[in-house]
């Protein structure tokens, strides 16, 4: 697959897709929303793919959507706007909804749809100079398409802060918030992100995506209500061979198969 705004390189069973359209501070405008959907499609039906990272080249991670883009759409009718919407809308959703852990990797400006960006990745690695923030408002904008992943993120309390004000917070405000969970000097971040690559390829391959789904399937629902669902995902996984080997591995004390 070729692309012109992504670069993705393949290391075994990770990927690792970088926004790369630097000169506007990797802000997607129509093609780069193609091409990271077209990614996200791709990688989701690819069951030898394990771990995903996704990082932004130059100076910024994601500037979010591209402004000289969105300010040309005042030229289109109502319902191209609304069709150009709800391809940004697909693109979230189909990283939101990849089956193996997707990992940020975010420097510099994280804004708008940016910070949309590390709503959906299941885990958020930041170096200390990253700033985050819902800026359209800022712009006479709002944070429409992004909000439901950025809400069940970070809470409804904190959205009203920050997309009501549009102010920039820094890395350690997003841990609090809970967008980020690790933040790190500029020069740790690639040994951070391989860090969490390595755990997250240290469990079994159908273990992590099934515990994925579980994550999604629980989330906000009463215990009672997920009873059945979760004594099936356990009771599937334990009599599957994964789960066997692995019990097998610990009871013989050596590492599981998909470990060597
Ligand atoms: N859309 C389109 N172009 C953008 C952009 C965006 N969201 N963000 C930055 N750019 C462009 C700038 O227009 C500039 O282009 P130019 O070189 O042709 O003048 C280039 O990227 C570099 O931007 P600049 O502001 O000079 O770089 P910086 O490193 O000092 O600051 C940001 C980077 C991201 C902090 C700053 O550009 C910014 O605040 N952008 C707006 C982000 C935002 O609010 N996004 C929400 C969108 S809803």
């Amino acid at each position: 697959m070729s692309f012109r705004f992504l670069e993705v390189i393949r290391a075994g069973a990770v990927e690792r897709v970088t926004l790369n359209r630097p000169d506007a501070r990797n802000a997607f405008n129509e093609d780069v929303i193609g091409e990271l959907t077209r990614w996200a499609l791709a990688a989701g039906r690819d069951a030898d793919l394990r771990v995903a990272v996704l990082a932004g080249a130059g100076a910024a991670f994601c500037a979010g959507a591209d402004l000289a883009w969105m300010a040309r759409m005042a030229a289109y009718s109502e319902e191209e706007n609304v069709r150009d919407a709800l391809a940004l809308a697909d693109m979230f959703a189909a990283l939101d909804g990849l089956p193996m852990p997707l990992v940020g990797r975010v420097h510099g400006a994280a804004l708008g749809g940016g910070t949309g960006l590390a709503a959906v990745c299941d885990i958020v690695v930041a170096a200390d100079d990253a700033v985050f923030g819902f800026t359209e408002v800022r712009l006479g904008l709002l944070p429409a398409v992004i909000s439901p992943y950025a809400i069940a993120r970070i809470g409804a309390a904190a959205a009203r802060d920050l997309m009501l004000t549009g102010r920039r917070i820094a890395a350690v405000e997003a841990v609090r918030l809970g967008l980020v969970h690790a933040v790190v000097p500029v020069d740790a971040l690639d040994a951070t992100v391989q860090r969490y690559v390595r755990d997250l390829l240290a469990g079994g391959p159908g273990a992590v995506r099934a515990t994925k789904r579980l994550i999604r399937d629980v989330n906000g629902r009463r215990p009672s209500d997920v009873r059945e669902l979760t004594a099936h995902a356990i009771a599937a996984q334990r009599v599957a061979p994964e789960g066997q080997e692995g019990l097998r591995a610990f009871l013989e004390k050596r590492v599981p198969s998909w470990l060597q």
